[in-house]
């Protein structure tokens, strides 16, 4: 079957053509088990891949090797492919698995919830699981960071909180003001202040916005004097998309101190960043300040869920939506607070306490950090930076577009265009071939390698990742980059 067939029974077809249709002849399409789906072989699932979901999407994986990979199961830091290979998971699901893959803790809570066939939909009835999760957000965010909507995704949980801003901020002050490479999602709403032109395509998005250098306080200040237009703010604490970029910690008390002055509302994009990745529950609070709205995603559902949830402070909450003629503007949508995403949740963040997870970011994500320095020192010329908090660490290469051999150019673009120079995408794809480890890139910066590892991560494993990068690099990039080539056209 080639991937582009669509395979139906006769019956099936017969059924479509049939002029009355009596309920006796409503034949089941020809579909996929589940048991079938756990035993599909790597071929038939590029297939389908191909034909039902993102057949473009599949040359990124060649370049990178995973389309050979089939994952039958996952544990803790490592994913186990078909041939039974470990492969040790510094991608973490870009920060969605901050306790690892398949907790037991998790698990266990979501298998005693569905033995005692509990209530799902939130939406009739108000629901014990929904209220106890945002009590327990609201018990964790600082000031009165205490208002909870509940979605099933970043992306959602930031429309919330640019709407909640729009509401509060008031009619004459509808200007939002965003960050150069920022990254808020690819709905509709937040891809008006996403920064990347892949994204953004031709959409016809809102223009009320302003884009202002990430970190420039100056910049800012410009917008908010030249502009009283401005009602809100939204930065990522620090960007993940953008190549792991951090602001200083000055630069967060003057925008407070800036949109107190202003009264600008400040939007603090966590969905990357928090959850205890950078070593604090929110990055924010490395800086000892507290936002007017913030969003959690990703990790929050535990690796297991789709958890996300946008929080603000009671006083915007109120003048948003604090009657009852506007309560329902912002009523959770049909999935906001599912009962077993919920209690997934309340266990994350048991979890992440109990174990002390949110200091192991900080403590061993220290020690990650240090190591990758010394290696930076190691291989000057081939490493650019180091940088990040806690388990969010970008490594930056240098780029290598102009100073690759001339023979290598015209092979590696032909591979393809946006890895020229690039050599993230080759040291990615090694890592994982000859070392069974699987790390991320960055959305603007494909010179950035992105560390997002489970919170989980011992010093053995960031030992293991160091060591092998070590190797690889103690190659040369000449060797790298020929060996990459290799594979491609193998
Ligand atoms: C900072 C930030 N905001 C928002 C989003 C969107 O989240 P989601 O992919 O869950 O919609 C992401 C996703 O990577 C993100 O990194």
């Amino acid at each position: 079957m080639t991937a582009m067939t669509k395979p139906k029974t006769d019956d099936a077809r017969a059924v479509v053509n049939a002029p009355a249709l009596s309920p006796a002849a409503i034949v089941k399409p020809a579909m996929i088990s589940v048991e079938e789906s756990k035993a599909m072989d790597v071929a038939r699932m590029t297939d389908l891949f191909k034909a039902h979901l993102n057949p473009g999407q599949l040359h990124f994986m060649k370049l990178l090797g995973f389309h050979k990979i089939k994952i039958e199961t996952a544990e803790g830091m490592f994913y186990v492919d078909q041939n039974g290979r470990r492969i040790l998971d510094f991608f973490g699901g870009f920060g969605s698995l901050a306790l690892g893959h398949n907790h037991k803790r998790i698990i266990a809570a979501r298998e005693k919830f569905q033995d005692e066939k509990r209530h799902e939909i939130a939406i009739a009835f108000m629901s014990q699981y929904a209220a106890a999760l945002a009590h327990n957000l609201a018990q964790i965010a600082p000031g009165d960071l205490d208002m909870v909507f509940l979605g099933s995704s970043g992306s959602e949980a930031m429309e919330a909180a640019i709407k909640i801003a729009e509401r509060a901020a008031g009619p004459k002050r509808p200007k939002v003001v965003y960050a150069e490479n920022s990254f808020h999602g690819k709905t509709k709403g937040v891809l008006a202040i996403t920064d990347g032109q892949l994204y953004r395509g031709e959409f016809k998005l809102t223009d009320n916005t302003v884009r202002v250098p990430f970190g420039d306080i100056d910049a800012i200040e410009r917008a908010f004097k030249s502009d009283p237009e401005i009602g809100a703010i939204v930065l990522e604490t620090i960007q993940g998309g953008g190549g792991i970029v951090q602001a200083p910690a000055e630069f967060w008390q003057k925008l407070r101190a800036l949109c107190d002055q202003y009264g600008v509302l400040w939007v603090a994009d966590e969905v990357q960043c928090g959850v205890g990745r950078s070593g604090r529950f929110f990055a924010f609070e490395h800086y000892g300040v507290v936002p007017d709205v913030t969003a959690v995603a990703k990790s929050l559902g535990g690796g297991k869920s789709a958890m996300a949830a946008m929080i603000a402070k009671r006083d915007v909450y109120m003048k948003a939506y604090g009657t009852p003629k506007t309560a329902m503007i912002h009523a959770a949508a049909t999935f906001g607070g599912i009962g077993e995403a919920s209690i997934t949740a309340i266990e994350t963040l048991h979890v992440l306490y109990d174990e002390g997870l949110i200091e192991n970011a900080a403590v061993t994500g220290d020690y990650l950090l240090n190591r990758l320095q010394a290696l930076q020192a190691k291989y000057p010329k081939i490493i650019k930076d180091v940088r990040g908090k806690g388990f969010m660490i970008g490594l930056e290469f240098h780029d290598f577009s102009q100073t690759l051999p001339m023979v290598l150019r015209p092979v590696v673009s032909m591979l393809d265009d946006k890895l020229k120079g690039s050599l993230s995408g080759f040291v990615g794809a090694l890592l994982l071939r000859d070392y069974d480890v699987l790390v991320a890139f960055t959305e603007y910066n494909r010179n950035v390698i992105r560390l997002l590892p489970p919170l989980i991560c011992q010093r053995e494993h960031a030992d293991r990742l160091v060591d092998a990068m070590d190797s690889l690099l103690g190659r040369g990039i000449v060797a790298i980059v020929k060996d990459f080539v290799k594979s491609q056209v193998k």
